[in-house]
């Protein structure tokens, strides 16, 4: 049954024209990963390699991404990865609010699909958007806070950390506590 849902959400995404980013795309970039993750991943948008491959995180932010799950021993296969926009916007600038809104449902869609435990928002726009619009990434980077039946947190975009290494250390920080609390959830599931 959810193998159908998953088809249908990647074909109403394929056929989507709800905002112009799909006629200049060269692929749809729904989302990678374990589809009965606990926890989720979401970033902002599609960069280039992205729009290349069809895969969310696989350019230079998403290698960099790999290593801190490597390095808290959350294998990339048990996640899920997407992003809050499916095409890429040109030169990889900001999605615009209104493309945030013609494309936010499917996310939305994947959410239900997927059903994680938590959600890390990856940088401030998927923060602002799936956390509080206040969001501000350097104050409230690494807090939890529960929206309806999903524990939510944000941490920095791989991208600035490529910008700005001095935010490694805090992200190594903030992976290594979504490591803990996602023991402590798996734990506190044994009857
Ligand atoms: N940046 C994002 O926000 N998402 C990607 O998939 C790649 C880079």
């Amino acid at each position: 049954m959810s193998e159908e849902l998953w088809t249908a959400l990647r074909l109403r995404c394929e056929n989507c024209r709800a905002c112009p980013l799909s006629a200049a795309r060269k692929n749809l970039v729904l989302g990678t990963g374990s589809r009965t993750a606990d926890l989720m991943f979401v970033g902002e948008a599609p960069g280039e390699q992205e729009d290349l491959e069809g895969i969310p995180f696989v350019g230079k932010a998403g290698q960099l991404l790999d290593r801190y799950l490597f390095a808290v021993g959350i294998p990339r296969e048990s996640v899920y990865i997407a992003n809050v926009l499916k095409c890429r916007p040109p030169h990889n600038r900001d999605p615009l609010p209104e493309e945030e809104d013609a494309c936010i449902g499917y996310l939305r869609e994947q959410v239900k699909l997927v059903d994680p435990k938590i959600i890390v928002c990856l940088g401030r726009i998927s923060a602002m958007r799936l956390i509080t619009p206040d969001f501000r990434i350097t104050r409230d980077h690494g807090q939890f806070v529960r929206k309806g039946k999903y524990l939510m947190t944000a941490v920095y975009h791989p991208a600035a950390l490529l910008r700005d290494p001095s935010k490694k250390e805090a992200m190594l920080l903030d992976m290594e506590r979504i490591k803990a609390k996602l023991d402590a959830l798996a734990d506190s599931d044994f009857p």
